[in-house]
């Protein structure tokens, strides 16, 4: 699906561009986006919080992804100035005393040059291949003035085995500010998270400029734990950025920082394998979907066809699917219709266990169409539970609900920031939704039989419905959602 610009987005774009192109062409843009530092009547425009994120001679934005056998691989991908030109990381089985250095292998890489608003800088990415299963491991980065610190990781067992991963919505707004409190939260209060999954629109990016803030905000929100957790992201229509083609129509291609900041498995389909993947984590399968671009790029019938086939294949006890336009919509007026003629059929033939998305802004738990009580009474009367529809949301930015809330979902949020922790066991899936403050908000309990899952409410309090009445907020101030 193209647009084209109209004429007034192009004048406003040539006039941005214009302004700022004496700072544009003052520094090299090898990511071929237009660095715009000033307004268009020559104001500074103020970066996120007045943070720096320039490169340095340490690293930095140093994120841990799992490759498809976590139990064997894993990946990180860091960030230097240019003075560090080669990507070098040393790995250690971790040992208690203070040693690393000492039994540490050195493991090369490959590097690739990101310019932006905060300089020139180089990502690199290192793959640990032939790791030994349930095993803690430490590794440092080089950046041109030393090593990093030592990070710490347990790599998969080779075995369907109990674990804890955590699920969050768009970070995208307000990411720093608003989002960071969220993601700390969770890890806070929650010991041993294995796993992080991403529903998309990790930052706000979304047109043809620079947009190298958002990155750093995004790194800063989740520090550490980014470092030592493998990610599992899925991208949003937000990690896309416009792109005017040579007939002068709108397309959308992925912003450069995607392919820099993670190294992700590229086992998915193509065109898009930097996008789709999947990885097995102790009897669960991840599938990662590319909702952007299945619906705007062509590429809907290669993922659905992937989709079936990577789901046929799987022996894992649950299969969790991951992308962000959600099937159900719980702000927008309609449903996302090719997403869901396409990918939810194979959902339920191939009995997806959870669904995890974003992009609306809201939450929503949806067990069936037919709606809460038609569910709940289905169940009651023995129904087998299929796909498990979720929706949520982690940073500021924040949408209404829609007028099918009051009656499909099982469970709904406006304005409200959250994130979902779920453990895992061979025959059972506890999902529980947390605000932002750490309130239980919503669960529910899968547990596999021979027949299939059965759903069950979880019998601790949560939270009632958050959502605005009028103008008034959930918290008692302004509503802060807005309609879509
Ligand atoms: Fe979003």
């Amino acid at each position: 699906m193209k647009k084209t610009r109209s004429g007034l987005a192009w004048s406003l774009l040539a006039a941005t561009m214009l302004a700022a192109a004496p700072t544009a062409a003052a520094e090299p843009a090898t990511t071929g986006f237009p660095i715009v530092t000033t307004t268009e009547d020559g104001q500074p425009i103020p970066r996120s919080a007045g943070l720096p994120y320039a490169p340095g001679n340490l690293a930095d934005r140093i994120v841990l992804t799992p490759g498809a056998d976590p139990a064997r691989a894993m990946a990180v991908a860091y960030r230097t100035d240019t003075a560090q030109t080669v990507a070098e990381v040393q790995i250690a089985v971790s040992v208690d005393g203070p040693t690393l250095e000492e039994k540490a292998k050195l493991v090369t890489g490959k590097s690739m040059p990101v310019d932006s608003s905060y300089g020139p800088a180089l990502y690199h990415q290192v793959r640990f291949e032939g790791l030994t299963p349930d095993t803690v491991y430490s590794y440092r980065v080089k950046g041109a003035a030393g090593w990093s610190e030592w990070f710490q990781f347990r790599t998969a067992a080779d075995e369907a085995k109990p674990f804890r991963f955590l699920y969050l919505g768009d970070i995208q707004n307000g990411i720093l500010t608003y989002a960071s409190r969220v993601i700390r939260q969770a890890f806070h209060a929650n010991g041993d998270i294995r796993l992080v999954v991403h529903a998309g629109d990790l930052v706000g990016q979304r047109d043809d400029l620079d947009h190298d803030d958002e990155w750093g905000e995004w790194n800063q929100a989740g520090g550490y734990n980014y470092s030592i957790v493998p990610q599992v992201p899925a991208t949003g229509n937000h990690e896309y950025v416009d792109d005017i083609l040579p007939d002068g129509t709108e397309s959308r291609k992925l912003g450069p920082y995607w392919p820099a900041q993670f190294a992700l498995p590229k086992n998915g389909v193509k065109p898009v394998e930097a996008t789709t993947y999947y990885t097995d984590y102790q009897g669960v399968r991840f599938i990662v979907l590319d909702g952007t671009a299945a619906i705007d790029l062509g590429s809907m019938q290669a993922q659905t066809d992937w989709l079936d086939k990577t789901l046929a294949a799987s022996k894992a006890n649950w299969n969790v699917v991951l992308f962000h336009q959600p099937v159900f919509t719980c702000a927008r007026p309609n449903d996302t219709a090719e997403i869901k003629a396409a990918w939810k059929p194979v959902f339920e033939k191939r009995k997806v266990d959870l669904v995890l998305q974003g992009h609306d802004h809201c939450y929503s738990r949806l067990t069936g169409e037919a709606g809460r009580d038609a569910n709940a009474k289905a169940r009651a009367d023995g129904m087998i539970q299929g796909p498990v529809y979720l929706v949520s949301v982690t940073g500021s930015k924040m949408y209404k609900l829609n007028d099918r809330t009051p009656w499909q979902p099982d469970k709904v949020a406006e304005a409200t920031e959250l994130y979902q922790i779920i453990d895992v066991e061979p025959k059972k899936l506890k999902f529980r939704t947390f605000t932002a403050s750490g309130k239980l908000y919503d669960g529910f309990d899968l547990t596999r039989t021979d027949k299939g899952n059965r759903l069950s409410e979880i019998t601790e309090p949560t939270l009632a419905t958050r959502r605005c009445s009028g103008e008034v907020g959930p918290d008692g101030g302004a509503c802060v959602a807005s309609g879509k």
